[in-house]
């Protein structure tokens, strides 16, 4: 059977994919050059699923690099995660988000062109649709973006449309996630921000962790029903089984484009509740300003993932935020030492 090669496969939503296709009983190799993660992630993959996981540390924007991984491997279809991904980083410093996420799927593409590999799984992000016109936000909704990062994510779901308009025997698969929250109930692998994080949900763990006061609720004055910011929370778990199936599904060449998300929206101060339920303590937290750049509300409708994929997230946010829970409890520092 043909491998799956996963790029940014020791990152958060990689990892938890990459136990997801082992236990599903396919064969994966990882290629990551742990700018954002560290090896152990994989090294935990492989205690969880008792499977192996062929590692490259390499760059995706190496040509020589991929080609020895494509020569090496018998490569069935690629899931394509690598990529930078800070909102406010991406802000200031755009040319490197370009290069690295543009760049490096130009080169993944070059690659797979030359092995013969024409099956390919972006993730993308609901950020393409830019401050939503319609809720629950459909695959045909307008796309707009309102950083860098976000146009990266927009541009190479542009390239990809026009490769497959080119030639029409890719089968390429876009993948709009909602918000990934959560960890594997193992606890054992989950997300490692880097500092302090950007993100909600680690945010508010770290503050029932004692390592952070408070949590800032940026603006409690949205059009919403608390007027805090909704938005549609979805298990990482839930997510890496939506990309297998978007993978068994993938039988005709196309574009085929899915949001993955719950369809239910929450606001920032039911996550802070649900949280409190999960560790079991009251979380101190502020009303602070608006955050640049942020909307008020986000959820994904989800007819087209169920209808196509079968794909139906089977996780609530008490799920969500009680693996979370777990994964800081045993990993107060994530992956180190
Ligand atoms: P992550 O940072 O944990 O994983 C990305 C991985 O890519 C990291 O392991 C990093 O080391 C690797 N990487 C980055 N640049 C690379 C390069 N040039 N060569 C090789 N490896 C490289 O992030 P994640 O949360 O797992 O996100 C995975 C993908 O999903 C990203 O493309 C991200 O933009 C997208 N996405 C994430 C979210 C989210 O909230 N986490 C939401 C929507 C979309
Ligand atoms: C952010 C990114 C988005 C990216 C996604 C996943 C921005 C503007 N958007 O989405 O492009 O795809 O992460 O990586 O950064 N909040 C607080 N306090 C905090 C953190 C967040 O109140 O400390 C609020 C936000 O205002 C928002 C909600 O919590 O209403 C979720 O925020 P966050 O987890 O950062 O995700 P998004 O902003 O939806």
């Amino acid at each position: 059977m043909k491998k799956i090669l996963i790029t940014g496969g020791a990152g958060y939503i990689g990892s938890h994919t990459a136990v997801e296709l082992i236990e599903n009983g396919t064969e994966i190799a990882v290629v990551d050059n742990l700018v954002n993660s560290s090896e152990e992630s994989l090294k935990r993959v492989e205690k969880i699923t008792g499977g192996s996981v062929k590692f490259y540390n390499a760059d995706i924007r190496d040509a020589a690099a991929l080609d020895k991984i494509f020569a090496e491997n018998d490569v069935g279809g690629v899931i394509h995660f690598a990529g930078l991904k800070a909102v406010g980083e991406s802000v200031s410093m755009p040319l490197e988000y370009y290069e690295n996420n543009i760049g490096g799927t130009l080169t993944l593409l070059f690659a797979m062109k030359k092995a013969g590999v024409k099956k390919l799984i972006f993730s993308s992000s609901a950020t393409v649709y830019g401050d939503p016109e319609r809720l629950p936000i459909d695959e045909a909704s307008p796309l707009s973006t309102t950083n860098p990062y976000g146009s990266t994510k927009l541009f190479i779901e542009q390239i990809l449309k026009d490769l497959y308009v080119s030639d029409k025997t890719w089968n390429i698969t876009l993948l709009r996630y909602f918000n990934p929250v959560g960890a594997h109930k193992s606890g054992l692998i989950g997300e490692d921000p880097k500092g302090i994080p950007n993100n909600l949900t680690p945010y508010i763990a770290q503050v029932a962790s004692g390592k952070l006061e408070r949590v800032n609720v940026f603006g409690d004055d949205y059009p919403t029903p608390d007027g805090t910011g909704v938005r549609d929370y979805i298990h990482v778990c839930d997510l890496a089984a939506g990309h297998a199936l978007a993978l068994k599904k993938m039988t005709a060449p196309g574009v085929h484009i899915f949001n993955l998300g719950t369809g239910i929206g929450y606001s920032v101060l039911q996550m802070i509740a649900a949280f409190e339920k999960a560790c079991g303590k009251k979380l101190p937290y502020s009303i602070c300003p608006r955050r640049p750049g942020d909307i008020a509300s986000c959820y994904a409708k989800v007819d087209k993932a169920l209808n196509e994929l079968g794909f139906k997230a089977k996780y609530g946010i008490d799920e969500m935020c009680a693996s979370l829970w777990k994964w800081q409890t045993l990993n107060p520092d994530g992956y180190k030492k």
